[in-house]
């Protein structure tokens, strides 16, 4: 650890591992984590969540709005469970012909830390809580509900609130 770049490294390890320890356990439980997220959605729609114009929506800052409603926490609960199909604008670009896949061989566990991390994303992809959280519970009762096709999914968004 003689050279600066080692010193420096080691810092950032070190101030890294110090504020993954501020976070603590009660954080963990709501504000979203991006494991789930980077594994499963990440190749589309990037890392933070910051999307591809025209190609893959950006969820960071979007997703947080659209959970804040009941109607939209039951929306988002559907696009990862059943997938969703049809044209669609984001950011005044469409999205013609994009095809979200369905998630439902992800546990209940696994669904709601992909939503509650995307939910708590601002659209710098800094982390941004609004206090919408998706239990694992709310999940499995999506689950236990009428399934969808992933064309009444999008039928679904065009009603839903803060989805334009
Ligand atoms: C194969 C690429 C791909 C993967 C992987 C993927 N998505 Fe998507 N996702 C899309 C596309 C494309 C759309 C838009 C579908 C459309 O145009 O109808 C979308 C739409 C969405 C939407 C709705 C956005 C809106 O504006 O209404 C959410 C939420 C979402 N995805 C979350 C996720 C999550 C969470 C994961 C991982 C569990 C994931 N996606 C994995 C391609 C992907």
């Amino acid at each position: 650890m003689s050279n600066p770049l080692d010193r420096a490294l080691l810092r950032n390890l070190i101030l890294g591992a110090a504020l993954l320890g501020a976070c603590g356990p009660a954080m963990a439980a709501t504000a979203g984590h991006s494991a789930v997220f980077n594994a499963n959605c990440s190749m589309c729609h990037q890392l933070g969540a910051a999307g591809v114009p025209g190609q893959f929506p950006r969820l960071a800052g979007r997703a947080g709005e659209i959970a804040a409603t009941a109607a939209g926490r039951h929306y988002l609960e559907r696009v990862v469970l059943y997938g969703m199909m049809g044209d669609i604008t984001v950011d005044g670009t469409p999205i013609v012909g994009g095809v979200m896949p369905s998630f439902a061989t992800l546990s209940d566990k696994d669904l709601a830390a992909a939503l509650n991390y995307v939910a708590s994303l601002g659209a710098t992809g800094k982390l941004h809580w609004k206090g919408a959280v998706f239990k694992p519970a709310d999940i499995a009762r999506a689950r236990a509900g009428k399934p969808l096709s992933p064309m009444q999914v999008h039928t679904l968004r065009e009603a839903t609130p803060g989805t334009k």
